[in-house]
């Protein structure tokens, strides 16, 4: 992974991918993969309504990097130039815990293609050898299958059922959370050199 400092928010190049700040013409791609059911389900967020929307959250998530309280970056399509998806860190924090929690998701016709694999490595080393994170965490719905799949290749662990968590419309839902610590990242880039 290369990483080029732009602003406060990197650029971060893989082989097949470009992670980078989303602009407001990410806004119609965006909106087509926010506002479909089947990828939102398990984002604790009602699917977007319309672009507009969709623009706004963009302008929101760019300033609330500007104050670091979260990163959020458009992955895009070496080869085309589009934009499949986003991912992040939602929150993190760095005196007293060091640790940051994640969030992604991909347009439904990128499934199943390795791309939200080769995004998360880029993400994470940069989380770990640049923002010196110690703990990486993720937040899953149990049902998520292909995202529990895709955390456990990466090297993250289960860590245990957290009752009643997160408020989902008019419910409480459980959550499953997984982490990485550095060392175990460590382990698997030493492992995989
Ligand atoms: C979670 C999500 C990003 C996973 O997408 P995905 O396509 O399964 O994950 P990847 O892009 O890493 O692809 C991995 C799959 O591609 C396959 N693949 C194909 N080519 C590959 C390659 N070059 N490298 C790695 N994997 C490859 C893998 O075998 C794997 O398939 P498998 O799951 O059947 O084993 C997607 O389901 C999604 O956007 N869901 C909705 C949003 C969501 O739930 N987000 C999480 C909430 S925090």
């Amino acid at each position: 992974m290369e990483y080029r400092c732009e602003g406060y928010i990197p650029v971060l190049s893989t082989p097949r991918l470009k992670l980078r700040r989303l602009e407001r013409a990410d806004a119609e791609p965006l909106f087509e993969y926010w506002s479909d059911p089947d990828v939102v389900q398990y984002m604790n967020v009602p699917p977007f309504a319309d672009v507009g929307e969709t623009a706004e959250m963009i302008n929101w998530l760019n300033l609330l990097a500007e104050t670091e309280d979260t990163i959020r970056w458009g992955i895009e399509l070496k080869d085309s130039g589009r934009l499949i998806g986003s991912c992040g860190y939602n929150s993190w924090q760095l005196e007293g815990a060091y640790r940051a929690e994640i969030g992604y998701e991909l347009g439904k016709s990128y499934w199943g293609q390795g791309y939200m694999h080769e995004a998360l490595l880029a993400m994470f080393e940069f989380g770990f050898n640049v923002m010196g994170l110690n703990r990486i965490e993720a937040l899953l719905y149990p049902v998520n299958k292909s995202s529990v799949r895709l955390l456990q290749k990466l090297g993250f662990q289960r860590e245990g059922l957290l009752r009643d968590y997160q408020r989902a419309g008019d419910r409480f839902v459980d959550l499953d959370m997984y982490s990485m610590l550095r060392r175990e990242w460590e382990q698997r880039s030493g492992a995989n050199a």
